[in-house]
């Protein structure tokens, strides 16, 4: 496999504003280490030559020798013979890379994922026991259990959505399925729009599909823009948009009726398919407005073509592997036939498990509800209480608040917090090319003693940096 070639310009734009006020082969290190260690270089990923990086970010050859030399030290590059330096991360002893330096007890709050729902052990151990009458007809089963299918369909159905079986296809999670949607729905060259920041991992898979990113603005207080949605889909006539129109993640917003109508409409004037990603759409805590309940976005009579995605990753747990897609059957079958170069089907037994807990959804959502209320009214009163600068939302649902700090210090913030025992994502996790360094993903899917516990490590973090004393840019929802 051919590594990964990352030119200087890109790496200038994922760098942004790298500069600590340290030495500046340490600040370059730095920030070059968090960009591998949360993925946003990818291991194996081929760096520029030292040369062409000095030259592009006005620095000396020294200085950048002098930062590759520390991260090979440290196990975060590679040499390999003609060919460069290459990102690697350190082995932890056990196979699993340590991503920084973390203390035993490190908190990760990385993932907004809640822990496993008490319903699902049960669960699997009644699904254990019904293995025996699927063994002999379901091995590797690339569409769906027909019951769970059946299941999913009902439920959309009875959330104001009419479906039948046949419209959903099964997945190996949400995450699967948007792959799986790209490759399918995506040719390379094609427009997709996304939502800025977004959901990083779907935004990686648009990309790898080949697609050009056409990103639009969305602010935890003042949702989309909505003018810029509309020339996206006017102007560059897009084959895809990738939307969470439901607690968007991360910054918890979710679109009015009439913007979802809106958004519907201009997407059908140019043929857009539009992917709603309803994973954390049901995370509801106490939305605003007439009726809360949730209702999946449907074309209704706006013409539009809508494909949706849905899991219980972040309603039971993401340890079960279990999504789906809802599209019209031609579709479902072009998709079932692209699945087999990624893999062969979707686990019977977490199918059959997932097919038990169908019933019991709406008690399992309901104690998620208060668990999420608890956790963001805290957070809510520890931020206040520790980081006064900071711009707080108070969201209504999803998995966390999208803090605006006032500075573009999210990068060194995470850095640094990492050597007191606390992983976060930085705020460019979420958009592209440096995108967001004013900005934090804080979930609230943690229990409230782990989160006090957290804001007490990233306010040490946040005196390291200097946050406390620097000057404070005006509001940091115009800012992206
Ligand atoms: C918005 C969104 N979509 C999809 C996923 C992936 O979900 P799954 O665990 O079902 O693959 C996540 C998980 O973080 C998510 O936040």
């Amino acid at each position: 496999m051919t590594a990964r070639r990352l030119g200087a310009a890109s790496l200038e734009s994922l760098l942004g504003e790298w500069r600590n006020g340290g030495a500046a082969n340490e600040d370059l290190a730095d920030r070059l280490r968090l960009l591998m260690v949360d993925g946003r270089i990818p291991v194996g990923t081929r760096l520029p030559a030292e040369r062409e990086l000095a030259a592009r970010l006005s620095v000396s050859r020294t200085t950048v020798a002098s930062t590759y030399g520390r991260l090979r030290s440290a196990g975060y590059l590679a040499s390999q013979q003609g060919s460069g330096s290459e990102a690697r991360l350190p082995q932890h002893p056990f196979g699993r890379p340590a991503a920084g330096m973390e203390a035993p007890d490190t908190i990760d709050l990385t993932k907004a994922a809640m822990p496993c729902a008490p319903q699902v052990a049960p669960a699997v151990l009644r699904a254990a026991e019904q293995l025996p009458l699927f063994a002999a007809d379901w091995d590797y089963d690339a569409v769906g259990l027909p019951h769970l299918r059946q299941a999913i369909a009902d439920r959309y159905t009875a959330q104001g959505l009419p479906t039948e079986p046949d419209e959903i296809l099964v997945t190996i999670g949400a995450q699967h399925a948007i792959g799986l949607l790209a490759r399918v729905l995506v040719s390379r060259g094609d427009r997709v729009v996304i939502e800025a920041p977004t959901y990083p991992h779907a935004q990686r898979a648009f990309i790898e599909a080949g697609a050009r990113l056409v990103p639009v603005s969305v602010t935890a207080d003042g949702g989309w823009d909505a003018e810029a949605l509309q020339h996206a889909f006017e102007r560059t006539n897009p084959q895809l948009a990738y939307l969470m129109p439901d607690f968007h993640n991360p910054t918890g917003a979710s679109m009015s009726a009439a913007e979802r109508d809106r958004m519907l409409r201009a997407a059908a004037r140019q043929g857009t398919t539009v992917l709603v990603d309803e994973t954390t759409a049901e995370l509801d805590i106490d939305r605003d407005g007439v009726d809360s309940r949730f209702v999946p976005v449907s074309a209704g009579d706006t013409g539009a073509t809508v494909v949706n995605v849905g899991s219980i990753g972040k309603t039971v747990w993401g340890g079960l592997r279990i999504g789906w897609i809802r599209a019209d059957r031609s579709l479902v079958a072009r998709l079932v036939a692209a699945r087999s170069s990624l893999d062969l089907g979707t686990p019977i037994l977490e199918q059959l498990a997932v097919a038990e807990l169908m019933p019991e959804l709406d008690e399992i959502i309901a104690a998620r509800r208060v668990q999420l209320r608890r956790s963001r009214d805290r957070v809510e009163e520890l931020l206040a209480g520790r980081f006064p600068t900071w711009q707080v939302p108070h969201v209504a649902g999803g998995l966390a608040v999208w803090v605006g700090l006032g500075q573009p210090v999210s990068s060194a913030l995470t850095l640094t917090a990492r050597t007191s025992g606390l992983v976060m994502a930085a705020g460019p996790w979420f958009g592209s090319d440096g995108a967001f360094e004013r900005f934090l993903r804080v979930p609230i899917t943690y229990p409230v003693d782990t989160l006090e516990r957290a804001v007490e490590r990233l306010h040490a973090a946040w005196l390291a940096v200097g946050g406390a004393r620097r000057p404070v840019m005006p509001s940091a929802s115009t800012l992206v």
